[in-house]
């Protein structure tokens, strides 16, 4: 496995790979990896011939007040588990890398990102594009990989590469979860005991709205309201909604599309999100 800094270096050893018609995957990850992280990772071991693994904390997604300083690393605990998943480049620049010092130019993403996440933070999504466009500029894979767990991410991500015409593959995969439910996050880590407990509610809530649905509810309010019933253990619930998995549109009065019930919380001050998928054909 190669760590890689530059740009640079990172285009020259790419380009042999592909000279050599090998398939590129690429899973953009922000780092403090865990088994979702290395779900990914295994997902693009299966589908091309050389993964790398960005490991970038971006500092254009985290807004002015959020947790961008206390985020959590560990670059060599990391390094470990890529070398241990058969990842074969890891892409770990620097901030001035990425983001020299007159750098004014973002990618901008539209309505799918007003909604939910982009509600609470503001150009959180057009960080999120323009690190990620910037990367497949700089990686350029075939294929690139992304979690179910940033519903919206995906859906963000998804349209910036149809919109930009970017010849790169989007394959979203499945969330992780603990055995209890808990969806695997960096920001677990920040979780007491005690908050780890509560925050289960949000999967809770979000399982029991399934499972209604798997059993004939199709109401928006009945399913809004049984995973509300769950979230009380929450300190502050930023949203529960009910959207169309394409759209991400508000749902209304009877689901008829595939819908994503998606969530956001605080648990003590960390901010936790999840969502699940209620599929109809
Ligand atoms: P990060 O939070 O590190 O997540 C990297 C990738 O791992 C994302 O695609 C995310 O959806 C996926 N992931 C996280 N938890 C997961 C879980 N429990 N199950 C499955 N996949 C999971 O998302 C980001 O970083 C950044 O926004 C990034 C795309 C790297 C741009 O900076």
């Amino acid at each position: 496995m190669q760590t890689i800094t530059t740009v640079a270096e990172l285009r020259h050893v790419v380009a042999r790979a592909r000279r050599a018609d090998k398939r590129i995957g690429f899973v953009p990850t922000m780092g403090y990896l865990h088994e979702g992280h290395l779900t990914l990772v295994e997902a693009s071991r299966a589908q091309t011939d050389v993964t790398v693994v960005s490991i970038f904390v971006n500092p254009a997604q985290f807004g002015p007040n959020e947790d961008l300083s206390t985020y959590p690393r560990d670059f060599l605990r990391d390094q470990e588990l890529c070398r241990d998943a058969g990842v074969a480049i890891v892409f770990a620049p620097d901030v001035q890398e990425i983001y020299p010092t007159q750098f004014e130019t973002f990618v901008e993403p539209g309505e799918l990102a007003k909604p939910m996440c982009g509600a609470f933070r503001p150009d959180h999504f057009r960080g999120v594009v323009t690190v990620v466009g910037k990367l497949f500029n700089i990686v350029q894979p075939d294929v690139a990989f992304f979690g179910q767990k940033d519903f919206q991410q995906c859906a963000v991500v998804r349209r910036m590469a149809i919109d930009l015409n970017l010849p790169i593959e989007i394959v979203t995969v499945q969330t992780v979860r603990e055995p209890d439910g808990l969806a695997l996050s960096s920001r677990n880590r920040h979780l007491s005991e005690e908050e780890r407990r509560r925050a289960l509610a949000i999967s809770r809530g979000l399982f029991a709205a399934a499972d209604k649905f798997r059993s004939g509810e199709r109401d928006v309010e009945q399913l809004i309201a049984i995973a509300k019933a769950h979230l009380n253990t929450v300190d502050r619930l930023q949203y529960l909604e009910l959207v169309d998995a394409d759209t991400l549109k508000r749902a209304e009065s009877s689901l008829r599309r595939t819908a994503a019930l998606c969530a956001a919380a605080y648990v003590g001050s960390t901010r936790l999100i999840d969502n699940v998928i209620l599929p109809l054909s």
